[in-house]
């Protein structure tokens, strides 16, 4: 750690000199950043199969050159051993400062080693990567908050929430990947309000599946979601219907959907229950405006990216990055501070005013 911080006042002395060469040969009118001077970040993805990581991955490249760096951008197809060999490839080319968004979070710490070794800062982009001290900062959105956005939104609509309706209403529940820090916060959130209905019987979980091991979505696959949705809806639900069910993730809520129209839900007799989400997904804000998934929990990826660039930078000038939680986000070797950003809940109340008034997506993008 002692090296670390004595490379970091480095880093701070060169990018003092660079600032200095900077303004000489551009006649001092205009400062340049002093860490970006011929520094490249490394961006690890997870993979390209879910239109959130390509916007992340852009808005990331985007702040970062904003801001004077060079950058390199890989996904890790959703594989574990593939991310780290590119991490490995990217410490080799000795890039300046890491942004990772982990596949399987217990996977990196050998790795990470090798980045403290070669006095590479590492951020961990919207997943806490876990059980290494070689995490210096943390980036992302309140997970807690989204799962509580979620079961919100299910206790409101079904009138739970202002007693306008009793109940007992029929509820699944969907988590994301076991590997994943961010699952057991979104699933906690979510649970946080709506066990006390299941405690008085106003929310009924036909399956019995309710523990977080027994509903976890391997690696966030939507087919792998729409299985298991076909699977209950054959065991449990012969002639009750289900009422609503607790989706994480816009891609696993989208197979939740293709399993409930194959079981005719959508027609007039079987309404489709509601179904939340998470990322505001186009496919996914597309079936919110044909009624079809009811919610999903908007993060914006630009607001994220900016973030993390701002940490790399500060983090290269040996500044501190501005953080606003230094408690929650222990990884088992050491509590990683953090800045969360705000989610939003979006439904078709909303999503115009969300999504498309911020220039987020543009009316087009969700014809
Ligand atoms: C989580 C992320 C979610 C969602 C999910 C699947 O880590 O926080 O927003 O994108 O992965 O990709």
């Amino acid at each position: 750690m002692r090296m670390r911080g004595a490379s970091l006042a480095t880093a701070a002395a060169l990018a003092l000199l660079l600032t200095a060469c900077g303004q000489d040969s551009e006649g001092g009118s205009e400062e340049k950043k002093g860490g970006a001077e011929d520094a490249t970040i490394g961006i690890a993805m997870p993979t390209k199969s879910s239109e959130r990581w390509i916007a992340d991955g852009g808005n990331v490249v985007k702040s970062l050159k904003g801001l004077g760096y060079k950058t390199q951008l890989v996904y890790g197809e959703d594989d574990p051993d593939t991310q780290v060999a590119q991490i490995e490839n990217m410490i080799t080319q000795g890039v300046s400062a890491l942004v990772v968004a982990a596949i399987d979070n217990k996977s990196l710490d050998n790795v990470l080693q090798q980045a403290a070794d070669a006095d590479i800062p590492v951020i961990a982009y919207d997943r806490l990567i876990l059980n290494s001290p070689n995490v210096d900062y943390y980036a992302s959105f309140d997970n807690e908050r989204v799962g509580e956005l979620q079961g919100t939104y299910i206790v409101e609509k079904l009138g739970l929430a202002d007693g306008s309706k009793k109940g007992p209403f029929n509820i699944e529940l969907f988590a994301g990947s076991n590997d994943d820090n961010n699952t057991k916060y979104f699933f906690g959130g979510a649970m946080k309000v709506l066990q006390p209905y299941i405690d008085k019987k106003q929310l009924k979980v036909r399956s019995g599946q309710t523990e977080l091991n027994q509903v976890t979505t391997l690696r966030w696959d939507g087919g792998t979601a729409q299985k298991r949705m076909d699977d209950l809806l054959t065991s449990a639900y012969k002639s009750e219907r289900v009422d609503a069910v607790l989706s994480p993730y816009d891609g696993i809520s989208i197979g939740i959907l293709s399993a409930l129209k194959s079981d005719d839900y959508g027609s007039k007799s079987k309404p489709l229950p509601v179904v939340t989400g998470q990322d505001a997904e186009v496919a996914s804000v597309k079936s919110i405006v044909s009624g079809e998934q009811t919610q999903t929990v908007f993060k914006d990826t630009r607001e994220l990216a900016t973030f993390a660039a701002g940490m790399v930078d500060s983090v290269l000038r040996g500044e501190k990055p501005e953080v606003n939680d230094d408690e929650t986000y222990d990884n088992g070797a050491k509590v990683v501070p953090a800045y969360l950003l705000d989610p939003v809940s979006v439904d078709v109340s909303n999503y115009k005013k969300v999504l498309v008034d911020s220039g987020y997506y543009t009316e087009a993008d969700l014809k």
